[in-house]
This record gives structure tokens, sequence and C-alpha cells, in this order.
């Protein structure tokens, strides 16, 4: 028997949850509802973001952090479309920035959970093997881990500057060291509720809850994203999305 290895006294020591920080207003996508309720294949994003969490068997709870005011409307969604049996499901009302949302997640979770994934719910579409990886390599060890892929542009520091002028070029980072990250995000959860609770909201709040393990000054992983996990943000990500849904219901048809 490993030392990693369940004993009788404590049978599942891994129990996995998803927090699903939903709370935002999707601004960047146009006029309509709030983001995560907006459809995908008809069925709204958030629904989408729930599904790709109970699809991995690691995960046994996913915890909605809905937008304010909007925790009936969310909980009557989510019981409208049926979830696995093993999977079960809370919901919170969220904040006014991601960070204050995802504080509000963790604090509703059980006491046995004891690796924490969180997951934009604007990332619909991230695939069951991403999941598993993220929760695989917490399990394993690492007290943080962000999926995250090689970037196709080459990235500059600017001098931000009024909306539409010139603006002043500070540095070329490497483009071969960069990584895009996305979402599932895993945690050993004493190393997330410590970055939650010694990381104050500034401004906007970070929007990075692996950024926030850094300030810590703990360690970070990468392991390989997934071109299907990007974030829904504007209208022609919309388009990609509905583009991606629909070739997976042809190739489930063959
Ligand atoms: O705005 P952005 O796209 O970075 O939001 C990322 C995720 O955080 C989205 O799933 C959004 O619903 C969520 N969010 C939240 N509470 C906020 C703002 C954003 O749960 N106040």
């Amino acid at each position: 028997m490993s030392p990693m290895s369940p004993t009788p006294a404590d049978p599942r020591p891994f129990r996995t949850a998803a927090v699903i920080p939903a709370a935002g207003r999707g601004v960047r996508l146009g006029p309509g509802a709030p983001k995560a309720l907006r459809t995908l294949g008809g069925t709204p994003m958030l629904i989408h973001a729930v599904r790709a969490m109970a699809a991995s068997r690691a995960v046994s709870l996913v915890v909605v952090v809905a937008p304010p005011g909007g925790a009936p409307e969310v909980k009557n969604l989510i019981d409208e479309h049926a979830l696995p049996e093993r999977t079960d499901y809370l919901v919170v009302p969220g904040g006014e920035t991601r960070q204050e949302s995802v504080k509000l997640g963790i604090d509703a979770l059980p006491p046995d959970i004891s690796v924490v994934l969180v997951h934009d719910a604007a990332r619909p579409l991230v695939p069951v093997d991403t999941v598993d990886a993220v929760v695989e390599a917490v399990r394993e060890g690492a007290p943080a881990v962000v999926p995250a892929l090689p970037l196709a542009d080459t990235v500059k520091e600017v001098e931000p500057g009024p909306p539409g002028e010139p603006e002043p070029v500070l540095s070329t980072p490497v483009r071969a060291r960069l990584r895009a990250v996305q979402t599932p995000q895993g945690f050993d959860r004493d190393t997330l509720v410590r970055a939650h609770a010694g990381v104050a909201v500034d401004g906007d709040g970070a929007t990075d809850d692996a950024g926030m393990v850094e300030r810590l000054g703990s360690p970070v992983v990468v392991v390989p994203g997934h071109e299907e996990a990007f974030k829904v943000t504007r209208p022609l990500d919309l388009i990609l999305a509905e583009a991606v849904l629909a070739r997976r219901r042809a190739n489930d048809e063959f």
C-alpha cells in the first residue's frame, strides 16, 4: 500500500469539490442575460460547465456561485438538468468581484473536502481529461495546479493609455516561456483557503486563484490545458463554442 492509499478509517482522503464562479455579468459579451445563463446549443453555459465538472468521477460536489439574488433561479435550473447520481451540488450567492465570489464558494465547502477545483462558468466546454489531469496532479502532491497552453501570439507589455491612443511598448517577453492559463485550477484545500484569507480584494480583485497562491510563496505547477477549455468572453467566442458543440454532436452520432 502506498502512503497515499486510503485507509479503512479514512476511506476518501481526497474528496474533491468544484467551485464554479458564475456571478459575472458578462459585459464584454454585449447586452443580455448574465453570461452564465446564456445558452449554447440550447443549454445554459452554466449547465455545460457544471456537467463538465460532474463528468469527472473524482468530483463528488459542485458548488455554484450564482449572481447575487439569482441563487433560487440557478438552483431551479440545475434541478431541471440531470447530473450524475454520484454528484451533489450547492448554490450560494456571489459577490462584486470574481475573487469574492470564489471566497463565498470556498466558505460553503463541507469539512470532508480536501481537494478543490475552481472553474469559470465561462469555460463551458473543458474536456473531462483536462479536469482529471488537474485533480490527479493535486492528489500526487502539488498544492496548486493550473492547466495552460503555449501562446500563438507574441505578447507585449505596454504602458496603458486612453482607449484608441497608441501605447508605448515597455518589453516583449520571450514567447516560449509564456503560457495562457485556463480553468479548472486545482488546489489542496488548505492552500486555497490560506490564499483567499491572505490576499485582500484590491480593485477588481484577483482574476486567477493560482496567482494568489503564488503571492503566498507556495509552488504552482502547470499541466497541459486544452484548446476547447477557452473562455467565452466576446461575441466571436459564442460562435466558436457553438461550432465545438456541433462537432461533438456530429462525432457522437457516428
Ligand atoms: O469576468 P471574467 O470573465 O473574468 O469572469 C470569470 C468567471 O468569474 C466567470 O465565470 C464569472 O461568472 C465569474 N465571476 C463571478 N463573480 C463576479 C465576477 C465574475 O463569479 N463578481
